[in-house]
């Protein structure tokens, strides 16, 4: 079972600037929760227990997101019980521990300091700034396929061909046993249209082994980064590594018009508000006519 997750967390964001200058973009809100307790709540659902959170030195504020707050515990219970409850679940989700990323090498440098708390067990890998939309949580269905191949796997999804070019595409073989799962026989990050080897993109959910680390040691800076893709390519020149697709639509919340597009997606589908902002995207749009 796979029961430890990593979640980097630590990059600058600097495609939301100005406003992650002081704010990470991990604790942007989806509505009232902040993305990064969503990945959280999706590793929790998988079966996660443990989650150790990369941040960086001017990320605290995720630290706190999740610690007990005993005053506005106090308050709450006395005021609102469904408010009480719902913040007094943050701080029981998981078991999650923190590192500081020093310098901002890059998604495989951020895992890399995954290594102590990983062991020797494989483990999960979720972006802290993707949230994924599926009736099953992402990571659940992965890790079950992790559970039924015991190989690493990693989240696909389909993307138009004109997409490829700002994502970490896969290199497909068939693979018998299951539809929507793939052998990977190589990725690139961010290819052209005419060399993209496909439209599977990664969504940023890895279930790896613990000799990802080594690997990553391995990988030399790659457009000023160690990517995470240059270790999972060697890697699977070693073993077979699946790619599984239909594990949801993926909304890459460092992207501004994605995470607009996920808040009114997510808006449109939540009882306490999805009549009331219908009608009202129904009458902006005619008024815009
Ligand atoms: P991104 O590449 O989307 O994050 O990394 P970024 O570098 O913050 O983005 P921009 O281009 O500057 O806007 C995906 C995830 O990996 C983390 C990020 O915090 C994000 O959750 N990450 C990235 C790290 O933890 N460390 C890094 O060095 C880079």
């Amino acid at each position: 079972m796979i029961r430890k997750a990593v979640i980097p967390a630590a990059g600058f964001g600097t495609r939301f600037l100005p406003a992650t200058k002081a704010i990470p973009k991990e604790m942007l809100p989806l509505i009232d929760t902040p993305v990064i307790q969503v990945v959280v709540e999706e590793a929790v659902a998988a079966g996660i227990t443990d989650i150790l959170i990369v941040t960086s030195k001017s990320k605290e504020i995720i630290k706190k997101h999740f610690d007990y707050s005993p005053e506005l515990m106090a308050i709450l219970e006395k005021k609102d019980k469904a408010l009480f409850e719902s913040v007094k679940k943050i701080s029981e989700l998981a078991n999650i521990q923190y590192v500081v990323q020093p310098e901002q090498n890059g998604l495989g440098d951020a895992i890399r300091y995954g290594r102590t708390f990983v062991g020797d067990d494989d483990f999960a890998v979720l972006l802290g700034d993707v949230i994924m939309k599926n009736s099953v949580p992402s990571m659940k269905l992965l890790c079950d396929v992790y559970e039924r191949y015991k190989k690493p796997v990693i989240g696909v999804e389909q993307v138009p061909m004109s997409e490829v070019v700002n994502c970490g595409v896969v290199d497909p073989a068939p693979f018998e046993a299951e539809k929507d799962i793939y052998k990977s026989k190589g990725m690139v990050e961010k290819p052209s249209v005419e060399t993209a080897p496909s439209n599977l993109a990664l969504t940023g959910r890895y279930v790896l082994p613990p000799e990802i680390f080594d690997l990553i040691d391995k990988v030399e800076l790659n457009r000023g980064e160690i990517q995470i893709t240059d270790a999972i390519n060697i890697l699977c020149k070693k073993q077979t590594v699946l790619a599984c697709d239909k594990t949801g639509v993926r909304y890459d919340i460092g992207n501004k018009i994605t995470y607009v597009k996920a808040l009114v997606e997510f808006a449109l589908e939540r009882e306490d508000m999805k009549d009331e902002f219908r009608a009202y995207l129904e009458e902006l749009l005619n008024r815009k006519k």
